[in-house]
């Protein structure tokens, strides 16, 4: 029997059991032809087939295993098989493909009492088998459609190999570097998370989740995640009440809106009880005043750890959990091992159970997988629909739009397509590192390496000098920890000395030197919080040696997070923030390198100049003693040793053009309750590129029931102008835009005067006054 035959029999599999519950069920027909829901409603069907389920079949729907090379903590799920015959897995994560995958649903379907189909989870965080850039790169495009159209074609390439589950979006906010997993959401504001979260739950949902090509999201990690102390991994979280709800809940909240099908709890405590048996978090907030209809799944044996937290053993936790409002347990198997006990000993209840069985089974409802458990299977979507010239070209928009200009000297980029270039750094002609962070089906080695990206663009018209010049790090502790999951880097034999001065060569022969270096992919993601952000030592080394050439040094930066390029901005003439770009990261670098494409990203986190500064975000409070810039001052909120302001602020991105921006204009500066104020300005591009320019609005409310803080993003629009080209650009503002969470946790404005402030970043912006009144 071959696959296909395999599954249809797995599918008669189901639809016998169904008829025999017996339901009422005609099959409805997706545009592959497989049928893709039942007909009868969601409530009849799961209370049918719960009633026909025991204890144990219901609380193996709570459990969900991995397989694979995926683990992300010590332990790993065994006995795969037995359990799924017994009834004893909802869910599996870390296969993919399609053979891989109809090898389990053929056994839930076909070999378990109840053939209840399975859900099929996987890390697909940028990009499924052609990446895109991380996140935090995706973000700085301040592009919706792009975003979302980034999660349609993960969602796609993932279904056609079988899943029907993506753990992501994250959308925690983070504002501080040190914090690995920055790298992986969409930096510190929460305006702004929230649109990317809405984006990308459209994008991997599609127009319905019963279609073949989506995707349920899995928003994580639920809540607070980035605000870890420190910025160490796993850290606690301990804020206060308004500046959850303020900064760190919103994006969550708009997953909700959108109609995310499930979200993953974090591994943190919050004010002292662990998110994963939280019941205020998961129960009073997500779902009684939020209205979340989805499941939630534990994060990797999260479940377990909370013993390390101190709240009991594995029975006590679990049926903390369940209480709770925790409907899937990752990995950890402490709802298989423990939740009969605790019913039968009374510490908790039938119902309990019931409603975390009902909402996986709903989610498995939703994805149609009752009407057909592969309901995507198809041979030839997995040829097509993965890795193809669209999902190329698109991966290489995407990373080009990402890419942020920090610095450009008297105009050194674009370089010009003739002469010579020194091309240098560790990350030059390296395919393994184009990736970056948390991919699994991406394959390294069919990335475009920034040596043939240039290649390809410029041809032999540029003469190309190599050299490595550095290993990513000669430092033996930062070598060990962010290199021990993928083995060591494969280091160069010869000293570091013999390779700068081999890279100081060919730089004295070029016209220009680019140097591309930074952090290796591993040095982001989880588990990999790091004290110091610079640049690694023996990069930062190689760079010295290169600026004491005097020829322009051009910086193509790899990295996960913001670092503190304080040295960078100084020395070299050109700064490219390219992140991690993904699969076509050399073509797309070259593009922009060359001028093929004018840059216009954005940073969505801050960069500081120290890692003293950090937190450091632009919505900060005044303060009561509110540092003014001069010097020597005394009593005031500032460092001895350190200007407060950060390099680079939120929202800016330089482009080969410049933008001028006229003041702003408001149609009315005494508003009276619910209306609209529309403010407007003029941008026009002042230089000699066309470009694309990212105009932000914020609103600053001096004068308030409780601090505020000193500006909030409010809305943005995209422009794009041709040289010498004006544009009128206007935001209606409404009350929505003034509220905020006062003391008592009511979201509401309050009159009184507002600053509208437009710019092309959080610190450059026109301001205008109005003066808001209730009635
Ligand atoms: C742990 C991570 O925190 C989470 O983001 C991920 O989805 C799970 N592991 C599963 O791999």
């Amino acid at each position: 029997m071959n696959k296909y035959s395999s599954f249809k029999t797995a599918c008669a599999a189901i639809a016998l059991f169904v008829s025999a519950v017996p339901i009422n069920k005609a099959a409805a027909q997706n545009k592959d032809g497989n049928a893709s829901s039942v007909t009868i409603g969601m409530e009849p069907f799961v209370t049918k087939l719960m009633s026909k389920m025991t204890v144990d079949e219901k609380i193996g729907q709570l459990n969900l295993v991995v397989t694979g090379n995926v683990a992300t903590g010590t332990t790993m799920s065994k006995g795969i098989e037995d359990k799924l015959k017994r009834g004893e897995i909802g869910g599996i994560f870390g296969v993919w493909g399609t053979e891989n995958i109809l090898k389990y649903q053929d056994v839930a379907v076909k070999n378990s009492r109840l053939h209840i189909p399975l859900i099929f989870g996987l890390d697909v965080i940028h990009g499924h088998e052609t990446i895109f850039p991380i996140p935090l790169g995706v973000s700085a495009t301040w592009d919706m459609g792009l975003i979302e159209q980034s999660a349609r074609t993960a969602a796609k390439e993932a279904t056609a190999e079988g899943l029907n589950w993506v753990f992501s979006p994250m959308v925690d906010i983070a504002r501080d570097p040190r914090w690995g997993r920055i790298s992986e959401g969409s930096g510190e504001d929460p305006w702004y998370g929230s649109q990317v979260a809405k984006a990308m739950v459209r994008g991997y949902q599609g127009k319905s989740m019963t279609d073949a090509d989506a995707v349920m999201a899995c928003v994580k990690h639920f809540a607070l995640y980035g605000g870890a102390e420190a910025g160490r991994e796993y850290n606690t979280v301990d804020m206060s009440l308004i500046k959850m709800y303020q900064d760190y809940l919103p994006p969550y909240k708009a997953a909700v809106d959108a109609g995310a099908g499930s979200f993953m709890s974090s591994f943190n405590t919050i004010n002292g009880m662990p998110a994963t048996v939280n019941k205020w978090l998961l129960t009073d907030l997500l779902r009684k005043q939020w209205g979340f209809k989805g499941f939630v799944v534990s994060d990797y044996t999260a479940l377990n750890e909370v013993t390390n937290h101190g709240l009991g053993d594995l029975q006590t936790v679990s049926a903390l959990a369940v209480k709770a409002g925790l409907d899937m347990d990752m990995v950890g198997e402490g709802f298989l091992t423990t939740l009969k006990k605790s019913l039968k000993e009374g510490k908790i209840t039938q119902q309990e159970i019931d409603l975390a069985c009902r909402r996986v089974l709903e989610a498995k409802y939703k994805l149609g997988l009752f009407g057909n458990p592969h309901k995507s299977i198809n041979a030839d979507r997995e040829k097509q629909d993965v890795f193809n010239d669209d999902t190329r070209k698109f991966a290489r928009k995407i990373a080009e739009h990402s890419f942020v200009l920090l610095k450009n000297q008297g105009e050194t980029l674009p370089l010009k397509k003739s002469g010579t270039i020194a091309l240098v750094g560790p990350l030059a002609d390296n395919h393994s590192e184009m990736l970056g962070t948390w991919v699994i089906a991406g394959d390294p080695k069919k990335s475009v390496s920034v040596a043939e990206g240039i290649k390809n663009v410029v041809g032999d018209n540029v003469k190309v000098l190599y050299a490595k010049g550095s290993n990513i790090t000669d430092d033996s502790l930062l070598s060990i920890r962010a290199f021990a999951l993928t083995g060591p880097e494969q280091k160069d034999k010869r000293s570091p000395q013999e390779m700068i001065d081999e890279a100081v060569e060919a730089a004295k022969k070029a016209d220009v030197v680019v140097a591309v270096v930074g952090e290796s992919a591993n040095m982001s993601g989880e588990s990999s919080s790091r004290a110091d952000i610079d640049i690694p030592e023996s990069q930062k080394d190689l760079l010295k040696a290169l600026s004491k050439t005097g020829k322009p040094l051009v910086i193509v930066l790899f990295n996960g997070r913001p670092l503190t390029l304080t040295w960078e901005d100084k020395h070299a003439a050109a700064i490219l923030d390219a992140w991690a770009p993904g699969t076509e990261a050399g073509n797309a670098i070259a593009d922009v390198l060359f001028g093929n494409y004018n840059p216009g990203g954005k940073i969505t986190a801050t960069f500081p100049r120290s890692v003293g500064q950090i937190p450091i975000y632009y919505a900060h409070k005044n303060t009561g003693r509110p540092f003014d810039g001069t010097g020597g001052a005394k009593f005031k909120s500032d460092y001895l040793d350190i200007s407060n302001d950060p390099l680079y602020p939120f929202g800016y991105g330089l482009s080969y053009t410049t933008f001028s921006y006229s003041s702003v204009q408001l149609d009315k500066t005494d508003p009276v309750g619910n209306t609209t104020v529309k403010a407007t300005v003029t941008v026009t591009n002042t230089g000699k590129y066309a470009g694309e320019e990212v105009v932000q609005l914020y609103i600053a409310d001096p004068v308030a029931s409780i601090s505020r803080s000193v500006k909030e993003l409010k809305n943005f629009k995209k422009v794009f102008l041709q040289p010498g080209e004006s544009k009128v650009v206007s935001f209606n503002i409404t009350t929505a835009d003034l509220k905020f969470y006062n003391e008592k946790l009511t979201y509401d404005w309050e009159p009184g005067k507002f600053i509208v402030q437009i710019g092309t970043n959080s610190s450059n912006v026109q301001s205008a006054s109005v003066d808001w009144s209730k009635r």
